[in-house]
């Protein structure tokens, strides 16, 4: 028995690792170990012999069983203060910089113009990107033969063959927005819908993808005055500055009397100056919304009357913040979107200005 002590106890304290622990454990008392083998014999001695073996056996089970534990705790404490060793952070270390990104000008601009027609009492409608000819074109008084449908370059969504339904557009302006509005709240109604619309053309100040905000008021007593006080009070609060506006007599299918809107500015080496001068640029359109409309939306137009708008964001947004190329907009240039972007807490309110 003391051979047996000695040479487990040895084995233990030699052991390198868990596992070593482990099978050394299994080897000494474990259900087939050697010291169960030993007990086994117990059954063969005399009750005096057994009196004396039992709790010697008994004593030398105990002893290796702590060897063991003892023995597995100091490898884990070996380990533990080995990784703490090797495993250390710096926290003195200087951080690594990382450059926050900026809000797009688009992003800012509708943001502007949000917060000054919500102070006019507007509040924000959309409509979908992917409209029913219909909603785009139809209810807004441009039957199939007008020419505007052709004017616009619309996207048209592919059919699958056999499929006759009218193929659905991609919308080429927000005004459709108006109907929806309609439809869904009736009279009196005071919205502006900003949102993205499509139109096959490319150039300096052509992208295929741009933004509107479209704005629609509708009630009783609703007249032309009130959509160029509204202009006015926009474009003064947009641009920090009083800015003179011009209203040309214009058509649209879906408004009567229309109107285009000049702003005032001045050229200088190539680039505008909104406010000042005595040049103008035209900036939207606008005009008393046509009875045809208000009627495919389900308003009676002997009842209410009122005014609607379309205003191109990014052109404003051109405009306020002397970017000369629309195209670049949507290039995802990180110097561009770092040298035009906005820091995300410098977002626009009334009482600061609007202006950065
Ligand atoms: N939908 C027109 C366009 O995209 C802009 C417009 C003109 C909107 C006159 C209006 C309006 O609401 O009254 O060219």
């Amino acid at each position: 028995m003391d051979d047996l002590r000695d040479k487990y106890i040895g084995l233990i304290a030699d052991a390198a690792d868990e596992a070593a622990i482990e099978d050394l454990r299994v080897q000494a008392v474990g259900k087939k170990g050697e010291v169960a083998l030993k007990m086994r014999e117990l059954g063969k001695m005399t009750p005096e012999e057994r009196q004396i073996m039992g709790p010697k056996l008994n004593a030398l089970k105990d002893e290796i069983n702590s060897a063991l534990s003892a023995k597995k705790a100091a490898l884990a404490d070996a380990a533990l203060e080995e990784r703490l060793r090797t495993e250390w952070l710096d926290v003195t270390l200087p951080g690594r910089g990382r450059r926050q990104g900026t809000i797009h000008p688009i992003s800012q601009v509708t943001e502007e113009v949000t917060a000054i027609f919500a102070d006019m009492g507007f509040a924000v409608a959309e409509g979908p990107q992917i409209e029913t000819d219909w909603y785009n074109f139809d209810a807004l008084n441009i039957p199939g033969h007008h020419p505007a449908r052709a004017e616009m370059d619309t996207f048209y969504t592919h059919r699958a063959e056999g499929d006759n339904r009218p193929p659905h557009v991609l919308r080429t302006h927000t005004s459709p927005v108006q109907i929806r509005s309609m439809e869904k709240q009736g009279a009196p109604i005071r919205i502006i819908c900003p949102g993205r619309v499509y139109r096959a053309d490319y150039d300096q100040t052509h992208t295929p993808m741009f933004h509107q905000i479209e704005g629609l008021a509708i009630d009783k007593d609703i007249s032309m005055a009130n959509l160029k006080w509204v202009l006015e009070e926009f474009f003064t609060a947009f641009f920090g500055t009083e800015v003179k506006t011009r209203f040309r007599s214009s058509h649209f299918p879906f408004v009567e009397p229309g109107a285009e809107v000049d702003i005032q500015c001045k050229w200088e080496n190539g680039s505008v100056k909104v406010g000042e001068g005595d040049d103008w640029l035209e900036v939207l359109g606008s005009g008393m919304v046509h009875p045809h409309v208000l009627k495919a939306g389900g308003i009676d137009p002997d009842e209410y009357q009122g005014f609607a708008f379309g205003i191109g964001i990014d052109r404003l947004a051109m405009l306020k913040y002397g970017i000369p190329d629309l195209r670049a907009f949507f290039d995802s240039d990180l110097r561009w979107l770092r040298h035009y972007g906005f820091a995300s807490l410098d977002q626009p309110t009334l009482h600061g200005g609007l202006v950065r």
